[in-house]
């Protein structure tokens, strides 16, 4: 089956600051996105690879990809307003295939195997997949004045990570009404009806949002760097 990757990487990074897309901005070196896509192309079922990128930096993002040495074909197509939209123009642009993740270009550190553990619960049967993690915080539900309304049983909840995981075909029920909007696609699925199946996920998946998760970024890369040097 083969397996058509799509990442998102049109996001303007409000929270992160700066002029930069967030998705260009340098993690030794590197911007987020050419780690994200190596990431999922270190997992070697994935067979292409599309990328939402802002308007303004399409050239540039071509630029970044040509200097990764991939046996996969990388194309990038323009975003849009929202991540859906901008998941939905990459769905246009797939080639043929059976399996499609979406993966943030903001998780540049996804370890290949929750990668494959995402595709093997797909081959295997589910139709829409995320991996997941346990959260450590303890969570309140609050009102518009500030007030907790209640506290949210811990055990029961999970930080839903990315790559998430579809069919082709439960991806494009979840794209097909353009008015819906969700900050992942599984979300789409699940006010469908559909069932999403959790995985585990990696706490080194993160995702680079506020300027404290750089920090955090530099730090797993450099622990992974002297890893492979001992
Ligand atoms: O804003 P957030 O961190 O949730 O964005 C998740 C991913 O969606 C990022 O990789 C971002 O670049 C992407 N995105 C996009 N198009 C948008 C908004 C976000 O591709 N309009």
């Amino acid at each position: 089956m083969s397996v058509a990757c799509i990442i998102p990487a049109a996001g303007r990074g409000e929270r992160l600051g700066g002029a930069t897309p967030k998705a260009l901005r340098q993690i030794s070196g590197k911007t987020l996105l050419e780690h994200s896509v190596r990431a999922m192309i270190a997992a070697r079922e994935v067979t292409s690879v599309v990328i939402a990128a802002p308007q303004e930096s399409v050239s540039q993002v071509e630029d970044i990809l040509s200097q990764i040495a991939a046996d996969v074909p990388i194309s990038v197509v323009v975003g849009g307003q929202s991540r859906t939209d901008s998941v939905r123009n990459a769905a246009r642009a797939i080639p043929s295939a059976e399996i499609v993740l979406v993966h943030d270009a903001a998780r540049p550190f996804v370890p290949a195997e929750v990668v494959s553990r995402v595709i093997s619960a797909v081959r295997a049967g589910a139709p829409a997949v995320v991996p997941a993690i346990p959260v450590t915080d303890t969570i309140k539900h609050v009102d518009a004045a500030g007030r907790v309304v209640h506290t949210v049983e811990r055990d029961e909840l999970r930080a839903a990570q990315t790559p998430q995981g579809f069919t082709k075909t439960a991806l494009d029920q979840a794209l097909a009404d353009h008015q819906t909007q969700a900050t992942d696609e599984a979300g789409l699925l699940e006010e469908l009806g559909v069932p999403v199946l959790v995985v585990a996920g990696h706490s080194e998946s993160m995702k680079v949002t506020r300027p404290l998760d750089l920090v955090v970024a530099e730090a797993i890369l450099r622990r992974r760097q002297s890893d492979r040097m001992m």
